[in-house]
């Protein structure tokens, strides 16, 4: 039995769907035909996805609402994307620290809020959905500057620790299925720098060729995680399958 015929009875469920990645992903899902189900949420229910879409909305600091989303999937779910995240926002006067100067406990609360407390929110009610026997995955976009080894700029304090916080909860997550789902793949993405409303403010001096359309990012995160196998479970990779370092 092929890859293709083990998912044909499951669902994919995608969180962020209204995002730029989280957008290109659920439809490059529900194109490959892979899925029985395809789910994409957004705060609002998204609008204009494919007809085999189900839209739904959810919100990262209402875990009901997590939990709904989940339960309203019919199928055992092969494949759990988290495409959320925040970097800055206007409208509550939120941007990324270039120093220690500007840390701010409430920025700082609110960044881990949405990229590590509610992923964790969405693994905690997605694990008992993943099939216990056969290939399923469960991946979060994370973001290179969350890694520790890798930090030789500094700055941005809230984002990049929200993100290495997030990578911890990976790992621990896949340690712990290792022992009950030995099929199960948990993964952290980098998806590259990706031409979107998170980026926008930071897109000067990055050149065209590095600054990626959502739907090639999609792509390429799409075929890294069809590759991945479980020994390689609780790892960060990045668009072009490299494992980002600790
Ligand atoms: N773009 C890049 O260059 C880049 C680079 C590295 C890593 N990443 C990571 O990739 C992921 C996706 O980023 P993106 O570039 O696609 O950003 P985006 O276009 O700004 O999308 C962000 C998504 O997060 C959702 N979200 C934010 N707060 C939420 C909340 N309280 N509840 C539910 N959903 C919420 C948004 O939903 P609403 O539409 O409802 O607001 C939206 O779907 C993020 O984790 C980001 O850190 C991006």
């Amino acid at each position: 039995m092929g890859n293709d015929d083990l998912r044909a009875g499951q669902a994919a469920i995608v969180f962020g769907a209204s995002g730029g990645i989280g957008r290109a992903l659920v439809e490059a899902i529900a194109a490959s035909g892979h899925f029985a189900a395809v789910h994409g949420g957004g705060r609002k229910p998204p609008q204009g996805l494919p007809d085999i879409v189900r839209p739904f909305a959810f919100d990262l600091s209402d875990e009901e609402s997590i939990k709904a989303a989940i339960g309203a999937v019919e199928q055992p779910i092969g494949l759990a994307i988290v495409a959320t995240g925040l970097l800055h926002d206007a409208d509550r006067g939120l941007s990324p620290e270039k120093s220690w100067r500007a840390i701010d406990g409430a920025t700082m609360a609110r960044l881990f809020e949405i990229n590590t407390i509610g992923p964790a929110l969405i693994a905690k009610h997605v694990i008992p959905r993943l099939p216990r026997q056969g290939r399923a995955v469960f991946a979060a976009l994370s973001a290179r500057v969350g890694s520790i080894g890798d930090n030789r700029l500094g700055g941005w304090h809230s984002y990049r620790a929200s993100k290495a916080a997030l990578n911890m909860l990976l790992v621990n997550f896949a340690i712990e299925l290792g022992r009950t789902h030995p099929d199960v793949i948990i993964a952290g993405l980098h998806p590259g720098t990706v031409d979107t409303g998170l980026s926008e403010p930071f897109q000067r001096g990055v050149i065209p060729e590095k600054l990626f359309t959502p739907e090639k990012s999609a792509d390429c995160l799409l075929s890294v995680l069809d590759c991945l196998k479980p020994a390689q479970s609780g790892r960060v990779f990045a668009w072009d399958g490299q494992p980002v370092p600790w």
